[in-house]
């Protein structure tokens, strides 16, 4: 029946997000975005907004429990049936900081968060699981020396419950092509990290226009097309040939890359230079990639789906066909607790949304909603139920 697989799967949410008690603190001290204030709410009593970028419009957004309390993911994950979470810092990160600060907050930070995940409950009905797990953080600034990055990445490999990385699109300034960061990827990939690839800045927000339209242009087009152009410099710079083994899972179903691929194989092509930089046509490079399911509608993970699977015909390993390929690099995720309802209601509408799109895409059959829903994680991150 609708919504009960065959199979007794855990639901794995890859995409959901944390402030730690430790990073708020860091927001509350600052007088400039991003920063977190108080101030006196419509009914009189006191509130705490978050001004997350420099110039955003309004007052920012209202911040509470849900950002930092543990309790509060729990609560969450138990009324949408969440079994396990791989929870991450929520952007910019580190971004905003000296490289010393960055560098002392990253190893503070990742602490806290093995302490969060470790002293989780089980997952309930998986016996051998916890219910979180964690993506850590880089110091990833201007000005930092590759060895202090290096340095954290080290620290990670000795917390077992941190299993991969969050990551913005800047690099340490120079963006995800930088050279200086050959090092970090080879790092990254002996550590077998799951790096998650997530957008902060948007594009600038009087682009082709004037209008202000609260936050929708940047976060419904100006955060994929900023994952779109990171990824796709990471490509065009032969990260993915030379470190072949790295785990790259791409925020919201990889923006607009899956929908250009064939247009950025093109445009390629007719450049020389740079097509005698990559090994392999662009559109085979989708195939090493992981795409979270976070896109609220059905066609358009089928979409996404369909072109993982041509792009598995661009890998020249090939493998044994099979119908459920392009389910097999999608990953369920929530993105809480960004999205809230607009009322205090039970269930949260944006998880909804993603759920009954990953229900509804018509080439899916229950092996591969399985697949999206949470064997993947499972296979990504190494965890056996
Ligand atoms: N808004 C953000 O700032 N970050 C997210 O991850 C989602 C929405
Ligand atoms: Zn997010």
């Amino acid at each position: 029946s609708r919504r009960t697989l065959s199979t007794k799967v855990p639901i794995v949410d890859i995409h959901t997000h944390v402030y730690l008690p430790r990073y708020a603190e860091e927001l509350r001290a600052r007088s400039s975005a991003p920063r977190i204030y108080r101030r006196t709410g419509a009914d009189g009593q006191p509130e705490e907004r978050l001004l997350i970028l420099d110039g955003e419009p309004g007052v920012g957004r209202p911040v509470g429990p849900q950002y930092w309390e543990r309790d509060q993911k729990l609560l969450f994950m138990k009324r949408h049936d969440i079994d396990i979470s791989f929870v991450s810092s929520a952007n910019p990160w580190l971004d905003f900081l000296p490289p010393e600060r960055a560098h002392t907050l990253a190893q503070e930070l990742n602490n806290d968060l093995e302490e969060y995940c470790s002293t989780s409950p089980q997952a309930n009905g998986f016996p051998g699981l916890r219910s979180i797990y964690g993506f850590g953080l880089l110091p990833l600034v201007s000005g930092i020396s590759v060895s202090s990055v290096l340095d954290v990445i080290k620290q990670i490999n000795t917390l077992p419950h941190i299993s991969g990385i969050i990551i913005g699109t800047r690099g340490v300034g120079n963006g995800l092509d930088d050279e200086i960061l050959e090092p970090v990827w080879e790092a990254i990939q002996q550590a077998n990290l799951v790096v998650f690839i997530h957008p902060h800045y948007g594009v600038d927000s009087k682009s082709f226009g004037n209008k202000t339209n609260g936050h929708v242009l940047p976060l419904a087009l100006g955060f994929p097309f900023e994952t779109t152009i990171a990824i796709t410099r990471l490509i065009l710079a032969g990260v993915l040939d030379r470190y072949p083994n790295l785990r790259l899972l791409l925020a919201h179903s990889g923006g607009a890359l899956p929908q250009l691929s064939s247009r950025l194989a093109s445009c390629i092509a007719h450049d020389p230079i740079v097509a005698k930089r990559l090994k392999h046509d662009a559109r085979y490079y989708l195939s090493k990639l992981y795409f979270d399911a976070v896109a609220y509608g059905a066609e358009e993970l089928g979409f996404v789906s369909d072109v993982i699977r041509r792009a598995e015909a661009y890998n020249s390993t090939g493998g044994e066909y099979n119908a459920d390929v392009g389910s097999t690099r999608m990953l369920f995720g929530t993105d809480h607790p960004f999205f809230p309802p607009l009322e205090a209601s039970q269930k949260w509408q944006s998880v909804e949304d993603n759920l009954e799109a990953i229900w509804s895409v018509r080439t899916w059959g229950d092996s591969a909603r399985a697949n999206v829903l949470g064997l993947n994680a499972l296979r990504l991150f190494d965890l056996e139920c």
